[in-house]
C-alpha cells in the first residue's frame, strides 16, 4: 500500500505489453523443450516438481530415525550406506538472544496486546476506539489500515487489509475457555464485529466508483476497486486500480465465518438473535441466514472472479500490473471452496447447483494458468514468481507467495483445502521462504549478526523494494512479513502431524533447499548425485531422499528444530517492537526503528495468527 501511484501505473502500463510478448515467448521455448513437467495430478501431494529424467527414487532412502541416539544396528536405518546416516543431522540453532523465559513472557503480552490493537482500528460501537473512529466518519464495519493521517495517510479502508484483518477476528470468535462462554463459547461481540463487516460488504459492493459498477453490471468490475474512504465514499483519485485479489480474500474470510459457526453448532440466525438480545440493539442486515448471506454478498464475489480473473491487475502491494501469483491463489481458492460449500448444501439449495458449473470451469482454467501458462513456475527459478512479467528488473521473489499459501489453507478446515494447490509444506513455497531469508540477511544491515548464525532474520516485501513507508528511497523489513515467516513454519509442524506421513525430502540440491535450514550434511551428499550405489558413473541422477518415519523420535526432533526456527522471526520483531507494544508497519533496515505507517492493523493481524498458531503448536510438542 501506499506506493507513489499516478506515476508507477502508467509506467507499468507500458512495460506490460512488450514483457507479454517476452514472456510468450519464454512459455513457447519452454513448451517446446519440454523443460518443466508436471507428472500426474497437479493439486495432490507434496510436490509439482518432478525430475524430467523419470529417476525413481523411492529405491533410494535414506531412512533416520533418531538424530541424537549412537549408532545401533538395531534400529533400522536403510541408508544406501551407513555414512550418510552420519553425515545429516540437525543443525543446531539457537532462537532467542535473551533467556527463554523472558521470550515467552513477551509473547504473550504482545499476543494480547496486538489483538486490542486491532481492534482499535475497527469501527463498531462495542469496541473501545470507536468514538475516536466515530469523530473521524469512520463507519460500523470499517476496518482502516492505520490511523495514521499523513506520511503516509493510510486512514482508508482497504478490501484486502479489512477482509485479512476481519480473517483474524474469525480465529478468536469461539473462546478456548469455556468458563467464560456466553454461549457454545461464542463471543457475542466479536461476531457482531464481523456481522458489521458483512454488512459493509454488502454495500460496498453495490457502488459505483472508478473500477466500474457493482452487482448490477454485467462485468461487475466496480468489486475491483481496492481502497475507500473510511465513510464509504469511493475514492477517487488516481490509484493503482483494479486489484482482483479483494472479492477472493472476502469470500475466504465470509466462508471461514460460516465453517467456524458450523463447526461449533451455532447457526447464523443464532448469532444474528444473541447479539440482537445481548446488546438490545438491533443490527439491520442485509441477510438473515446462511443462504440470504451467499446469495446477496458471497454469490458476487465469486461471480466476479469467474469473469475478470483473466484480467491484469495490480498486485497486493499496488505497485504493478499484471499476473501476480498471490492473485490467482486467492481466486482458485475461493472458487474451490465455494463449491465445496455449494456441494455441502446439495440437497436443500438445489436450484443453487447450476453455479457449481460455472465454478468448476473457471477452477480448472485457472489451474491450468497457474501451472502452465502463467510463469509462476519457472525451471530457472527455485522459487515460486510472484509477477513473471517483472523478470527482467526483479528476481520474482516475494513475500507475498507466502502469504497467498497461508492465506488460502486454513489449517483448522484442512479438509476443505485438501486439494488446494501450494499448501505451505509445498517445495516452491518453502523454497520462496529460503530464498527470502537468503537475500535479505544480506540486504538489510540489522540482519547481519543473525545471518552468522543462521536463523530467522527480518523479512521485507521483496528484494528491489523501495518504498520506504512514506515515499521511495529504500525498503525495509516490515512486521508483517517477518510475522508470516515464523507462521509458515508453525503451519508446517501442524501439517506434518495432521497428516501423520512421513517426512520424505529429495536430497537434490532444488527441492531440498530449503530443509538446509534445518538440516546439515545434504551438501556432502549431493556431490555424489551422479555416482551409483556402487560408486559407479552410470550416468544416472540417482536422487535420494530423506525419510524420517512418522512419530520416530527424529519426526519429533525435526519438529521442534522446524519450531526453534520459527521462534527465531518473532524473537527478531521482539527486538524491534517498543516497549509498549506498538507497530507500524516497517523497521528501518539500519538502525532497526519503527517506520512507515504507526499501528498498522495487518502487522498486528498477522502477529496474532502467528501466535495463534504457534500455541496449537506447542501444545503438540509439550
Ligand atoms: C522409501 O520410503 C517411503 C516413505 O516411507 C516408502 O513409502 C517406500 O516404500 C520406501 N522405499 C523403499 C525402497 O524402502
Ligand atoms: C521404483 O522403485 C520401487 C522400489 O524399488 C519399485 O517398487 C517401483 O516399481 C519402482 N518404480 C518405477 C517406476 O520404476
Ligand atoms: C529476564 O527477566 C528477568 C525477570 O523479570 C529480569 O530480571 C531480567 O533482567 C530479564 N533479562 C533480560 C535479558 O531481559
Ligand atoms: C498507535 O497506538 C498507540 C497505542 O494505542 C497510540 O498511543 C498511538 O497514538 C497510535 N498512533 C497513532 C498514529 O494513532
Ligand atoms: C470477546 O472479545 C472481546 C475483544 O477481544 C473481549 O474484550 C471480551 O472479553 C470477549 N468476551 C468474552 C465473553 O470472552
Ligand atoms: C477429513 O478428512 C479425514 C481424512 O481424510 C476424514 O477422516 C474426516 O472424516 C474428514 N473430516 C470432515 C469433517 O470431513
Ligand atoms: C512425538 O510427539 C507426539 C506429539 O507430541 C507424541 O504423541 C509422540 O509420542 C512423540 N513420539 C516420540 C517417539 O517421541
Ligand atoms: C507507542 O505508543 C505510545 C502510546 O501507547 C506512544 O506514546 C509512543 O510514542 C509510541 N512509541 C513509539 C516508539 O512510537
Amino acid at each position: 500500500m501506499g506506493f507513489e501511484k499516478a506515476k508507477g501505473c502508467n509506467k507499468f502500463r507500458n512495460f506490460t505489453v512488450v514483457l507479454t510478448v517476452v514472456f510468450l515467448a519464454l512459455v513457447t521455448l519452454l513448451k517446446s523443450k519440454d523443460h518443466y513437467s508436471v507428472t500426474g495430478d497437479p493439486l495432490v501431494g507434496h510436490s509439482h516438481r518432478n525430475d524430467v529424467d523419470g529417476a525413481n527414487r523411492s529405491g533410494n532412502n535414506i531412512t533416520i530415525v533418531d538424530f541424537f541416539k549412537p549408532y545401533d544396528p538395531a534400529y533400522p536405518t536403510s541408508a544406501p550406506t551407513s555414512r550418510f546416516f552420519k553425515k545429516i543431522n540437525l543443525r543446531p540453532l539457537s532462537p532467542y538472544s535473551i533467556p527463554r523465559v523472558n521470550f515467552t513472557v513477551w509473547i504473550d503480552e504482545q499476543y494480547d496486546i496486538s489483538f486490542e490493537r486491532l481492534l482499535l482500528n475497527i469501527g463498531d460501537q462495542n469496541l473501545a476506539n470507536y468514538d475516536s473512529l466515530r469523530g473521524n466518519n469512520v463507519l460500523e464495519g470499517v476496518i482502516i489500515a492505520s490511523p495514521s493521517q499523513n506520511e503516509p495517510n493510510y486512514f482508508f479502508q482497504w478490501i484486502r487489509d479489512s477482509a485479512i484483518a476481519m480473517n483474524t477476528i474469525v480465529f478468536n470468535l469461539f473462546s478456548l475457555d469455556a468458563e467464560s462462554a456466553e454461549s457454545a463459547g461464542l463471543n457475542v461481540t466479536l461476531a457482531g464485529t464481523v456481522l458489521k463487516y458483512l454488512k459493509n460488504s454488502y454495500e460496498l459492493q453495490r457502488l459505483e466508483n472508478p473500477s466500474g459498477s457493482g452487482v448490477d453490471s454485467d462485468l461487475l468490475k466496480g468489486l475491483g476497486e481496492p481502497k475507500w474512504n473510511v465513510d464509504n465514499r469511493p475514492f477517487l483519485d488516481a490509484w493503482g486500480r483494479p486489484q482482483n485479489d479483494g472479492p477472493s480474500l472476502r469470500t475466504l474470510t465470509s466462508f471461514h465465518f460460516l465453517r467456524e459457526l458450523q463447526k461449533n453448532s451455532v447457526s447464523l440466525e443464532d448469532v444474528i438473535a444473541q447479539y440482537e438480545s445481548h446488546f438490545q440493539h438491533e443490527l439491520d442486515l442485509p441477510f438473515e441466514n446462511e443462504r440470504e448471506l451467499y446469495e446477496n454478498i458471497i454469490f458476487w464475489d465469486l461471480q466476479f472472479v469467474v469473469k475478470n480473473w483473466k484480467d491484469n491487475t495490480f498486485d497486493l502491494w499496488e505497485e504493478i500490473q499484471g499476473q501476480h501469483f498471490f492473485t490467482s491463489i486467492v481466486q482458485i481458492s475461493s472458487i474451490k471452496v465455494a463449491i465445496a460449500f455449494l456441494k455441502d448444501h446439495e440437497k436443500d439449495w438445489s436450484d443453487l447447483q447450476e453455479f457449481v458449473n460455472d465454478l468448476e470451469t473457471c477452477y480448472d482454467e485457472l489451474t491450468s494458468f497457474i501451472f502452465e501458462e502463467s510463469g509462476f513456475l519457472n525451471p530457472n527459478k527455485n522459487f515460486i514468481v510472484e509477477t513473471p512479467s517483472m523478470l527482467h528488473s526483479r528476481s520474482g521473489l516475494d513475500i507475498a507467495v507466502i502469504i497467498g499459501s497461508i492465506l488460502t489453507h486454513n489449517y483448522e478446515l484442512s479438509n476443505s483445502s485438501n486439494s488446494i494447490p501450494f499448501d505451505v509444506d509445498d517445495s516452491g513455497v518453502l523454497n520462496t521462504l529460503y530464498s527470502m531469508v537468503r537475500s535479505m540477511e544480506i540486504i538489510y544491515p540489522i540482519n547481519h549478526q543473525r545471518a552468522k548464525l543462521k536463523t530467522g532474520v527480518a523479512l521485507g516485501r521483496y528484494p528491489e523494494d523501495i518504498y520506504d513507508g512514506v515515499k521511495t528511497s529504500e525498503g525495509n523489513p516490515w512486521f508483517l512479513s517477518t510475522a508470516y515467516a515464523s507462521e509458515l513454519l508453525y503451519r508446517l509442524i501442524l501439517r506434518n502431524y495432521q497428516f501423520g506421513d512421513d517426512l520424505i525430502i529429495s536430497l537434490d540440491n532444488w527441492e531440498s533447499e530449503f530443509w538446509t535450514l534445518i538440516f546439515e550434511g545434504f551438501d556432502d551428499y549431493v556431490a555424489e548425485d551422479n555416482l551409483n550405489y556402487n560408486g559407479n558413473s552410470n550416468g544416472n541422477k540417482n536422487t535420494y531422499q530423506l525419510v524420517i518415519p512418522f512419530n520416530s523420535p527424529a519426526f519429533n526432533q525435526t519438529m521442534l528444530s522446524i519450531f526453534d526456527l520459527a521462534e527465531s522471526f518473532l524473537d527478531k520483531i521482539r527486538e524491534h517492537v517498543s516497549d509498549d507494544g506498538n507497530m507500524s508497519e516497517q523497521f528501518n533496515k539500519y538502525t532497526g526503528y519503527l517506520q512507515g505507517a504507526e499501528n498498522l492493523s495487518w502487522s498486528y493481524g498477522a502477529f496474532w495468527t502467528s501466535c495463534n498458531v504457534r500455541s496449537k503448536v506447542l501444545e503438540l510438542l509439550q
